[in-house]
């Protein structure tokens, strides 16, 4: 329950958090703690979209969030095609979350937003904003930083610094 004073009446929330999340972040881990204490149940959807080139598989991704989300109860994580709004409704969300690091990302997600309203009115999009110490933190960079030699402690959680040493370095541990 999102509220303890919530009637048995009143349904229960559940957002659906959608990214490529190639790899997952601790941004990402910082928005999925954020909105899981917002909701009841927390569904991260991860995008199989074969056409982008990605480092890593949707099944590593799938395992990769499983790993990193244990401990917060009422988040999941799952695998979706087609249109978000269709996965939201088929999940029984009723909203989506999206995270806001700077101005330039308000554009794309506005546009977004705007179409999946149209797509289904019924389905809310909520911006939740970056933490601070997150807000300069995408998948895109990590790679790069990590491809380049760059130091990549603190922007990813240590099991996904594991698999990227692995997968861009080749290191075996
Ligand atoms: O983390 P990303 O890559 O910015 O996430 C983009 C994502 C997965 C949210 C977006 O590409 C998406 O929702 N794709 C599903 C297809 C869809 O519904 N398209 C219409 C949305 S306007």
């Amino acid at each position: 329950m999102a509220h303890d004073d919530r009637t048995n009446s009143q349904k229960s929330i559940v957002a659906i958090y959608p990214g490529s999340f190639d790899p997952f972040t601790n941004g990402h881990l910082d928005l999925v703690q954020r909105s899981s204490r917002l909701v009841d149940r927390l569904i991260i959807g991860i995008l199989r979209n074969e056409q982008k080139e990605a480092l890593f598989s949707v099944d590593e991704r799938l395992e990769m969030v499983r790993e990193v989300i244990q401990t917060i109860p009422n988040a999941e994580v799952a695998t979706f095609d087609g249109l978000l709004v269709d996965f939201a409704s088929r999940s029984g969300a009723s909203v989506i979350i999206r995270g806001i690091r700077a101005i330039s990302d308000y554009e794309y997600e506005l546009q977004m937003a705007l179409m999946n309203r149209r797509l289904r009115p019924d389905v809310e999009t909520v911006f939740l904003l970056a933490g601070e110490a997150h807000s300069f933190i995408s998948s895109r960079l990590v790679k790069e930083v990590i491809r380049l030699g760059g130091n990549i402690s603190g922007l990813v959680p240590p099991s996904v610094e594991g698999r990227l040493r692995k997968r861009v370095l080749g290191e075996n541990r």
